[in-house]
């Protein structure tokens, strides 16, 4: 794990920031809630992946709005620590447990579940690697629903394009996403683009306290500072550049 890199910075180095904060990626409860109304397949005995799933934010929104069992897997051993300890601390740990895995070599049967979840995470395998790889360990008519970084235009500024390229190379508009997702074999049952307030409210505004405690903690160290950098031209880009791309919730129904 130590040897894997995003965007130039060591993947230890991400996550020991993002442990610290309550969500990893732009989200919200009610985004959570709103994809989950697109899903009609949902009782006591269901199963649900929620992969890539950081600390947990949005697994915790799952558990408290349906009844169903969920197993989330992340890379990270620190996120899923906590992700348990947060279950543990609501009273879902019967329903809710963490494991340690990859999402591009998952440890789970063919057609195990009736959901596979996965906010801000399915970047990191490619979106269509993705849904091909998890539709396996879906059953049939079992639902998908996963965020994923969109382009709202057919063109934008070289700045923002060059950005976001170097981070998700096949990062693209919304209808191309849509169009991957039908000849994956999903029939698309919903789409909406995550607001504002999910990068602004939950995802920026935490960073920055974070930032000043990290940078204390590392204090002299050239990556550390390099890294904060990084995140903070994320943000500045965001509120120049946001009427250009952003998350969008994508939910399908395995055919
Ligand atoms: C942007 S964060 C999103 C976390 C959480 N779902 C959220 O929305 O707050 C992406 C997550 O994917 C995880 N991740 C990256 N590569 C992974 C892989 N190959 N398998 C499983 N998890 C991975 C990271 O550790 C991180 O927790």
């Amino acid at each position: 794990m130590e040897d894997i890199k995003i965007q130039g910075f060591d993947f230890a180095l991400i996550n020991e920031y993002f442990v610290e904060l309550e969500r990893q990626g732009p989200g919200s409860p009610e985004a959570t809630v709103r994809a989950l109304g697109f899903i009609d397949n949902l009782a006591t005995e269901s199963k649900i992946a929620d992969l890539g799933c950081g600390t947990g934010g949005q697994t915790m929104v799952l558990a408290q709005n349906t009844k169903a069992s969920i197993t989330a897997l992340d890379l990270f051993p620190g996120s899923i620590e906590k992700l348990n300890a947060s279950a543990g601390k609501l009273g879902l740990q019967d329903r809710v447990k963490g494991i340690v895995g990859s999402m591009d070599a998952l440890p789970f049967e063919n057609e195990e579940f009736d959901l596979i979840w996965s906010e801000g995470a399915i970047a990191n395998i490619g979106f269509e690697k993705g849904l091909n790889h998890w539709k396996s360990f879906l059953k049939k008519g079992g639902f998908l629903a996963v965020t994923y970084e969109s382009w709202f235009t057919e063109e934008r500024p070289a700045e923002i394009e060059k950005f976001w390229l170097d981070a998700v190379p096949e990062m693209d508009t919304i209808g191309h996403n849509v169009s991957i997702m039908q000849k994956a074999g999903f029939l698309p049952v919903g789409v909406f683009t995550l607001p504002e307030t999910c990068w602004t409210d939950t995802y920026f505004t935490p960073q920055k306290s974070a930032q000043e405690t990290f940078l204390k903690k590392h204090a002299g160290n050239k990556t550390v500072e390099a890294f904060i950098a990084y995140m903070r031209h994320e943000a500045e880009l965001y509120s120049q550049y946001k009427q250009y791309y952003g998350y969008v919730f994508y939910i399908g129904k395995k055919l």
